[in-house]
Formats: structure tokens, C-alpha cells, sequence
């Protein structure tokens, strides 16, 4: 009797049940009339009189048992299709947050696609740079006030000017480098971070961006250098834009100017981000100083070219009317989260 009592136990203690079809054949099989429970009790009158009472305990403890077993069983099974039921698949499912972009590479892709449209490529160049790409290559001379003109963070001292190291100044570094590497003609633009000591308010920051523009062949004039410009600021701001241009000083460009773009943002009638003058500067520009062809090997008598410069921020200023430039590189997602691709 004992082991039969160990045997139904085991056979209850592993019975797996997931459908109430299954938990109606575990009743039947061992609480039910004929099941293997009933079954004990009815053997229960061949056993001897004096283990009677014994095997009497031992089966009743069964029955507990096994009926124990079911009301689990039974309970895990309606909880479960509970669980089912509170599925309602004709809710719309939970939605997936998607980043956005960066207003400044959103900015700076578009004015990549704006000049590799009519044949720029795109060369880059290192954040730390030496004294020769940021500004002997480009005519600063040693002691020149022009290199206080930039405010700069310097990692390395050296002797002389010359052997000094520094985080780069403006994107005109890059401009050093292709000339080394590269035969005319040459059109590249170069975007990247620039950095400069400068305290921190809405209107300046220590590091921003600027893409640079590179044009060098035979007989480039500029003219050349104001259509594309003006190209560049009707694809930009829309066809309405217009450019002017107003003469400037630049150690590596003669002559220079300094170029404004119309006020989109009251149409030139004027505002106070143009301070009623109907005009934005948006950047900087100029025919490459003959010296500069000269530093980089390049015959200034057989070729000729003009370079210019633009902000980047200032240009997401203007296209998105965000006038805090801190705004750019403090990571508010929810300043962040606004911008999207063709606004
Ligand atoms: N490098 C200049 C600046 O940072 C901009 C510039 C580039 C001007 C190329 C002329 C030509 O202000």
C-alpha cells in the first residue's frame, strides 16, 4: 500500500496541465469514482485489521494531497487565461521613440549637397594642428597682430611661433593641407569644429564649426567666387536671396570681403536680428594671397583661386531662427528633438 501511495504521488507530483482538457483528465484519472485514488480506498478493505488504521492515514493523506494538487492546477490555469484576455490586440502598440538629427549636421549636410552639386569634394583635416597649416601656410607672419585677430587655445609652446601647437582657429588649416596633397585644379569644401578663447555667451563659444570652401584652376576670377556664393545663398535661403559683398581683410586672401546675405527672416525690410539694416554676414571670403599658392608649391603665375569661410551655427541661426548659441551643445533633448531634415 505504501508504495502504491508513493507511486500516484509522483505521478501527480510531475503531471504538467495547460489546457482544461488536461485538468479534466488529471480529475478523472485520480479523484475521480474510477481513478487510482478511489482505487486505494476501495483495496483499503483487504488490509489487514491491525494496519488498518495506518493505511486509512496514509490513502486520506493522498487525497488531500491530490486534491491540493488539482485546486493549484486549476488556479494557474484560469489566471494564466486571464492574461490571455487582457490582450487587446486592436490597441495601437506601443511607439517607438526616434532620435532626431543634430540641427548643426542637418546645417552642414545640406551645404555638403549644395557644393558637391556643382563639384566639390569633401577633405578633412585634424582639430590639432601646427603653426604651419593654421597660420604660417597662410601668410600670418611670426609676430603678425593678424594672429591675434583669433583667440587661441594653444596645448604646446615652443621656442619660437613657429613650433607651437594649437587647437585650429578656423577650417583654413584644411585648406594648407589639400594644397600639399593635391594638384589643380582643386574644389573641396571641408566642414569641421574650430575652437577659440573666447568667453561663453548667446553670441560666442568657445568651439563652433565652419565649413571651408577651396577653389584653385587656371583663370579663376572672382566672379566666379561671387556666383558661387550667390549660388550658394539661393539653394540655401530660397531663390529670393540675395548677396553683397564688402571688402575685408584676411592674411591669406587679396583681395577679401566679408559677404551678407539678405535678411530671410523679414524679407529685408527690417528686424532686429538684422539690426534694421536688412543684411546677415554669413561669411567670409577672398581670392588665395599669391603667398599661399607660393607656401604650398602651387605656381601663382599659372594658377589662381579663392577660398572662403562660413559658420556654421551661423547658418542653423538664420535657417532655424535659434539665436542662443549655447543652445547647440548643451544636449536638451527637447531643443534637440525638433529639428527635422527639409524644414
Ligand atoms: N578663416 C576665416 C575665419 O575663420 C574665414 C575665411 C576663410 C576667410 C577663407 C577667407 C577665406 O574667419
Amino acid at each position: 500500500m505504501e508504495n502504491k501511495v508513493k507511486k500516484i504521488r509522483e505521478e501527480v507530483e510531475s503531471f504538467i496541465v495547460s489546457s482544461s482538457e488536461e485538468l479534466e483528465k488529471f480529475r478523472i484519472s485520480f479523484l475521480g469514482s474510477k481513478g487510482s485514488v478511489k482505487g486505494l480506498f476501495s483495496e483499503l478493505k483487504n488490509v489487514a485489521i491491525e494496519q488498518k488504521r495506518e493505511a486509512g492515514q496514509l490513502v486520506n493523506g493522498l487525497r488531500e494531497f491530490v486534491q491540493n494538487k488539482f485546486d493549484v492546477l486549476k488556479e494557474e490555469l484560469e489566471s494564466s487565461s486571464d492574461d490571455n484576455q487582457k490582450i487587446d490586440t486592436s490597441l495601437p502598440g506601443d511607439s517607438i521613440e526616434l532620435g532626431a538629427r543634430h540641427p548643426l549636421s542637418l546645417v552642414r549636410s545640406e551645404i555638403i549637397e549644395i557644393f558637391s552639386r556643382i563639384g566639390f569634394t569633401v577633405s578633412e583635416g585634424p582639430e590639432i594642428e601646427d603653426d604651419w597649416h593654421n597660420f604660417s601656410a597662410l601668410n600670418f607672419p611670426a609676430e603678425h597682430p593678424a594672429r591675434d585677430m583669433q583667440d587661441t587655445f594653444f596645448i604646446a609652446k615652443g621656442d619660437t611661433p613657429q613650433e607651437e601647437i594649437a587647437l585650429r582657429t578656423h577650417t583654413s588649416s584644411v585648406q594648407v593641407r589639400v594644397m600639399e596633397n593635391e594638384k589643380p585644379p582643386i574644389r573641396t569644401i571641408s566642414p569641421g569644429r574650430v575652437y577659440r578663447n573666447e568667453a561663453i555667451s548667446a553670441r560666442a563659444h568657445c568651439f563652433f564649426h565652419q565649413v571651408e570652401g577651396l577653389y584653385i584652376d587656371k583663370d579663376v576670377s572672382f566672379a566666379d567666387l561671387k556666383q558661387t556664393l550667390l549660388n550658394f545663398a539661393k539653394e540655401m535661403f530660397g531663390d529670393k536671396a540675395e548677396i553683397r559683398l564688402r571688402p575685408s581683410y584676411f592674411p591669406f586672401t587679396e583681395p577679401s570681403a566679408e559677404v551678407d546675405v539678405s535678411c530671410t527672416i523679414c524679407n529685408s525690410k527690417g528686424c532686429n536680428v538684422c539690426k534694421y539694416t536688412g543684411w546677415l554676414e554669413i561669411l567670409g571670403c577672398g581670392m588665395v594671397d599669391p603667398n599661399v599658392l607660393e607656401a604650398s608649391n602651387i605656381d601663382s603665375k599659372e594658377f589662381s583661386g579663392f577660398a572662403f569661410g562660413m559658420g556654421v551655427e551661423r547658418i542653423a541661426q538664420l535657417k532655424y531662427k535659434v539665436n542662443d548659441l549655447r543652445l547647440y551643445s548643451e544636449n536638451d533633448v527637447r531643443f534637440l528633438s525638433q529639428f527635422t531634415s527639409g524644414m
